[in-house]
């Protein structure tokens, strides 16, 4: 079976900047993969060629087998992948049932339509990712930071996504709401859903993965075992001796 995404050879320059090195990886069914590296090692950008937003130089991108490199991003998204933000990206005039509903509109514009059964999924999701009935009519501007990560998670879920691509989800939260983040990727991870996760936490990290990837100047340096990463001497000297 073709493998949920598959990265060949991946470049991508910004002018003279080499942002993704020659980048080559796999994610399988159900994987949580961990994508780490300093500042400006070029995680984000990763992401954004995987959702194309940004056209990568040269390689291939491959979700389910399939080459999406030169798909739009809504294509990708209906096809499986989609993201959250290292900065949290609500409509700010929205409330948080509605944000949710329009994480649906690539995939579902009928019902949509059809009010009813999508209120009902919109709070179903709302709720599963930890909100409150009464959050439900809130404004991005009235959430705590670990409220607009839910929010930002529950966005990618309503897409119907089965590669979840997930951004500095754990920063600038508190103790407990990482905590509550964590969980909440657990159960996703007990329930099919294979994550590529970009963290700097590596203690939240730890726990949530099967492997590693350390990159550092857009190319990988160490994959492995968590263990395995955190023992290589590039990744020591590059990333964590820098920390
Ligand atoms: N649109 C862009 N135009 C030019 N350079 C860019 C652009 N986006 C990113 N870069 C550069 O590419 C490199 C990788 O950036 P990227 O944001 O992917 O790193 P990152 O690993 O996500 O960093 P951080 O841990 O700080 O989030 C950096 O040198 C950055 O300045
Ligand atoms: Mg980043």
């Amino acid at each position: 079976m073709s493998h949920p995404l598959q990265i060949d050879k991946l470049v991508k320059r910004f002018g003279g900047l080499v942002a993704t090195d020659n980048l080559s990886f796999t994610v399988e069914q159900g994987q949580s993969v961990g994508l780490i590296g300093p500042n400006g090692a070029g995680k984000t950008t990763v992401f954004a060629q995987i959702m194309g937003e940004h056209r990568q130089t040269s390689g291939s991108i491959r979700l389910y087998g399939k080459d999406i490199g030169a798909a739009s991003t809504p294509e990708r998204i209906r096809l499986g992948v989609s993201r959250t933000y290292q900065v949290p990206r609500p409509f700010a005039e929205m409330t948080v049932l509605e944000n949710i509903r329009v994480g649906q509109m690539p995939n579902n514009l009928w019902q949509m339509i059809r009010r009813k059964p999508q209120h009902e999924k919109e709070v179903e999701l709302a709720l599963s990712v930890g909100f409150l009935p009464s959050d439900l009519g809130k404004t991005p501007g009235e959430l705590s930071m670990g409220d607009l990560r839910k929010l930002e998670m529950a966005r990618t879920m309503a897409t119907g996504t089965s590669v979840m691509l997930l951004d500095e989800v754990f920063a600038g939260l508190t103790v407990a709401e990482i905590a509550q983040i964590a969980s909440l990727i657990q159960q996703m991870r007990k329930d099919g859903m294979t994550f590529l996760i970009v963290s700097h936490d590596l203690k939240a990290l730890e726990p949530l993965v099967d492997k590693v990837i350390a990159i550092n100047y857009g190319a990988r340096i160490a994959e492995g075992t968590f263990a395995e990463v955190m023992n290589n001497a590039d990744v020591r000297s590059s990333y964590l001796g820098a920390a």
